[in-house]
């Protein structure tokens, strides 16, 4: 039997990880989940980070929350799923802490990765698959919804987030690869099922 892996998608808002995440689960029949709001519980979390009605929540319980819907996300979801033999497709992972708690909010970085250690047991996803599309797309896709209260948070912050997210990709090329996502949807989810069967031979 092949290995079980954790892939994750990650991204700024609005660049179609989604629909990729979902096109390659259902590809390599993989268990979709995502985060924030992964589970019931962490559903109930995703409505205090995104309202826009929580006024005044400070960074660093910012990010305990986000941790905190990780640490039930892994412990329900994920790692019972890995344990079962199933490959698990993540839209979104401990690596949108460290680009928005991080990065974009600007704590130190290597504090959110130790929560965060903490907080996932040491389960890293295998591959990270980054979506990056041009700033004119990302702001009209941005301008065509309701913006939630992270998503409010301003293009210095945005642009912060795509700069660690940039950063990580670099740092780790084995882990991480790098998608253009302003490409026809289904040339971007052909390219991403290339990349995971050359990489992690499913
Ligand atoms: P999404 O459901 O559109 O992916 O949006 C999730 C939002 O939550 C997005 O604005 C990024 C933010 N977020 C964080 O700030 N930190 C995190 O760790 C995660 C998973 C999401």
């Amino acid at each position: 039997m092949t290995q079980p892996v954790y892939i994750a998608f990650e991204g700024p808002e609005a660049c179609g990880k989604s629909t990729q995440a979902q096109r390659l689960a259902e590809s390599i029949g993989a268990v979709l989940t995502r985060e924030t709001g992964g589970t019931d519980i962490g559903a109930q979390l995703r409505s205090i980070l995104h309202n826009v009605d929580t006024v005044g929540l400070d960074d660093h319980a910012e990010t305990l929350i986000v941790a905190a819907d990780r640490a039930q996300h892994l412990a329900e979801v994920v790692r019972p799923a890995l344990e079962g033999g199933e490959h698990v497709v993540s839209d979104r992972s401990v690596y949108s802490s460290l680009a928005y708690q991080g990065y974009g909010r600007g704590l130190p970085v290597d504090d959110v990765r130790r929560i965060n250690e903490w907080a996932i047991g040491s389960t890293w996803p295998d591959l990270v698959i980054l979506l990056e599309t041009d700033d004119a797309t990302l702001e009209r896709r941005m301008n065509e919804r309701d913006l939630d209260r992270i998503e409010q948070a301003g293009s210095d912050f945005h642009r912060r987030v795509r700069e660690g997210f940039a950063e990580m990709a670099a740092a780790d090329p084995t882990r991480w690869y790098v998608v253009d996502a302003s490409t026809p949807a289904d040339e971007t989810a052909a390219t991403i099922r290339k990349v995971v069967s050359e990489r992690l031979g499913i």
